[in-house]
């Protein structure tokens, strides 16, 4: 079976966008953006873009690529402080002179769609309600609509960065899932990817994931986005590996179209959150 996160995608902001109009509110979104790393400068127009789909608002600070730690921060402050905005995107890699941690920790929890604020992260894996970062967020909704329930699943993920492995861990623990991450210095990657239910790779390693290091049982969830031949892949090897399991995500139009959808989602969820404490 083919995870399709196009559709997925497709179907959840056609329902965000109703949910949206009918709820009255206006919700807003500001992204900061300092530099000109063309990568980031598409992802910021691709968010654009599914805002004004669903009717979300969105404003966009672009910052030179020199600013400093203080600009950022000041940046950051002005948009907490500000009652029309209600989720702040900071997009990464900032440029190297300025301290990412510092920004995102200065983002409030409340505002923070993007589910990287240490409060948010250590809510996350206190199994409370909070914002989860969106990609790892969208790989759970994506299961969901497969009806792939993660309680009592064996499930690796590969990768321990914050805005994948890490949060992907805490949300399939948080499902009961019985979960193993592994990382570059896993000893044994092939035998851990065997025993697995559910993997979920976010290495950036093309084609890195083969067929024999899978079994016949497996959901693959591939979060990897690599250039190969001016032509996008995963971490997996998907043709081979897609013969084999049971289920597979492709790249693209596997988890890459979550991210931006669960954004949108977290986006109004802000929103509705917002506007409840300011109701007399
Ligand atoms: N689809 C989406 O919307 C989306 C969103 C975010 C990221 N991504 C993609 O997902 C991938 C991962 O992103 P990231 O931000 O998590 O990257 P990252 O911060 O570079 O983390 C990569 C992780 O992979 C591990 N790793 C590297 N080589 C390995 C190996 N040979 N065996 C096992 N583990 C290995 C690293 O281990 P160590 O910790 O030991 O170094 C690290 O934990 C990238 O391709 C990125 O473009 C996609």
């Amino acid at each position: 079976m083919i995870i399709d996160g196009k559709r997925v995608s497709e179907k959840r902001l056609e329902l965000l966008k109703e949910e949206i109009d009918e709820s009255g509110l206006y919700p807003r979104l500001a992204t900061v953006i300092a530099g000109d790393n063309p990568a980031s400068l598409l992802y910021v127009q691709m968010k654009h873009r599914a805002c004004e789909r669903v009717h979300i608002g969105s404003i966009s600070v672009t910052l030179p690529g020199d600013s400093t730690t203080a600009k950022v921060l000041e940046t950051v402050d002005r948009l907490n402080k500000d009652p029309d905005i209600n989720g702040i995107l900071v997009q990464l890699p900032l440029p190297s002179g300025v301290e990412t941690e510092k920004i995102i920790e200065a983002i409030l929890p409340e505002k923070d769609v993007d589910g990287f604020h240490p409060f948010n992260l250590g809510k996350l894996l206190g199994g409370y309600p909070t914002f989860a970062p969106c990609t790892p967020l969208g790989v759970m909704t994506l299961l969901k609509e497969y009806n792939i329930d993660p309680a009592g699943k064996r499930a690796v993920v590969i990768g321990r960065s914050i805005d994948v492995g890490r949060p992907m861990a805490a949300l399939l623990i948080n499902a009961d899932a019985t979960v193993t991450v592994c990382h570059s210095r896993t000893k044994d990657l092939a035998s851990e990817l065997k025993r697995a239910d559910i993997i979920v790779s976010g290495i950036g390693k093309a084609r890195f994931i083969t067929a024999d290091m899978v079994n016949e049982n497996a959901v693959v969830i591939d979060v990897g986005i690599n250039h190969v031949d001016g032509k996008l892949c995963g971490d997996v090897d998907f043709a081979a590996v897609s013969e084999k399991v049971a289920a597979i995500t492709p790249v693209p139009g596997g988890v890459g179209p979550m991210t931006i959808a669960t954004l949108m989602e977290n986006t109004f969820k802000a929103a509705k959150m917002q506007s409840c404490r300011t109701v007399p």
